[in-house]
């Protein structure tokens, strides 16, 4: 028995405009410093049906505290929002996340939110996530990251009843999108399209939506990158990453990501350059349990991109958009990567990521991955 969980998804042209047809008017806007003073913000605000009350919560950096996030829980049950709307990236996502959680049931911990138990949550509201960039797929899972105030490092906590309610996916919102946050997010999706295929949870819905969002990422994000406001190619990166988000939140990430957040963990890069940085090199480790899956995936990239392998494809695809497969491109300096090396291999090994991989990786492997990007 396996179960496929999905948000309602409104998507396309004009998507925010479904927020006036809620019939709920209490609305609590969970969103980060930056994106609160931008039209975006406001965009939001006015969608909202006509005598609505509203409040913000924008004390969200991009890789927030727990502390950050509930600091200002007293309000927010004070004010009883009927919706809970995430709007940002996955940071601020993942905030709504937690915030939706802990109002629903106060005196939970965050700490406390697992799918082993039942909550029963979604009696006071429903939770809304808009995202503002294309990759993370937040808006479609039921997982939400935060850093440990006391030991500073990144918690993931998982419950299918912090699953969004409704994801909104309005292209809109991602057309002035920097173009160096458009190719992080964007590699951040293939990575999850490429990971959750090959998954050894990967499952008929799950390989669908990975292949579509390939299929519809990596030529429209060229399209993107040469013409960051082209509707139609914004709105096709945005639905695919969406697709990776969906297809990964019911299956599961790999090695890449066991990797990546542990480079990130230490060197503060981004995290869809950290996963592309090493998705190349996992390809081939694990072409053995998974080449004919990688061999369907490389039929999808742009044609001029396409090589005998997939992790040959990748390098051709990653050089055109400007992601490093190489330490030396991030910046980050040999002599302090080669420090980290052993505490980054500790990290990975602890990570979900190891255990759906389709070829298992020891110690011996995670060094040998983690020293291939030199
Ligand atoms: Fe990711």
């Amino acid at each position: 028995m396996w179960f496929f969980r999905s948000p309602r998804i409104v998507f396309g042209e004009d998507s925010l405009s479904f927020l006036s047809m809620v019939e709920s008017r209490r609305f609590l806007i969970v969103t980060d410093r930056y994106l609160s003073g931008t039209d975006i913000l406001k965009k939001v605000k006015t969608a909202l049906p006509t005598g609505s009350e509203t409040m913000v919560f924008s004390n969200i950096g991009s890789e927030p505290l727990l502390s950050e996030i509930t600091s200002d829980m007293d309000s927010i049950y004070r004010f009883e929002p009927e919706i809970i709307i995430g709007l940002g990236g996955g940071s601020s996502i993942d905030a709504a996340k937690i915030i939706y959680a802990l109002y629903e049931k106060p005196g939970l911990s965050a700490f406390d939110i697992t799918p082993m138990d039942n909550f029963g949550m979604g009696s006071r509201s429903r939770l809304v996530a808009i995202p503002t960039t294309s990759g993370t797929g937040s808006e479609c899972s039921w997982a939400a990251v935060f850093t440990d105030d006391n030991e500073k490092r990144k918690n993931e906590v998982a419950s299918p009843e912090i699953l969004p309610d409704y994801a909104i996916l309005d292209p809109d919102l991602v057309l002035d999108l920097p173009r160096a946050q458009t190719v992080n997010t964007a590699v951040d999706a293939i990575t999850h399209a490429v990971e959750s295929y090959v998954s050894q949870w990967n499952n008929l819905y799950s390989d669908i939506l990975a292949e579509k969002a390939i299929s519809l990422i990596t030529p429209n994000l060229l399209r993107v990158i040469s013409d960051p406001h082209d509707f139609s190619a914004r709105e096709s990166v945005h639905i695919g990453s969406s697709m990776a988000g969906l297809s990964f939140s019911n299956s599961q990430i790999g090695l890449a990501h066991a990797l990546g957040h542990a480079m990130g963990a230490y060197f503060g890069i981004p995290h869809g350059k950290t996963v592309g940085l090493y998705l190349p090199e996992v390809v081939r480790y694990n072409r053995r349990k998974a080449g004919p899956r990688y061999d369907n995936l490389n039929k999808l990239f742009p044609k001029k991109f396409i090589s005998s392998t997939l992790d040959l494809t990748l390098r051709n695809y990653f050089r055109e958009i400007g992601q490093p497969t190489q330490i030396k491109d991030i910046p980050v300096q040999k002599s302090d990567y080669e420090s980290k090396i052993s505490d980054m291999k500790d990290l990975a090994s602890q990570s979900t990521g190891i255990l759906t991989n389709p070829e298992e990786a020891d110690s011996t492997a995670l060094e040998m991955l983690l020293r291939s990007v030199i």
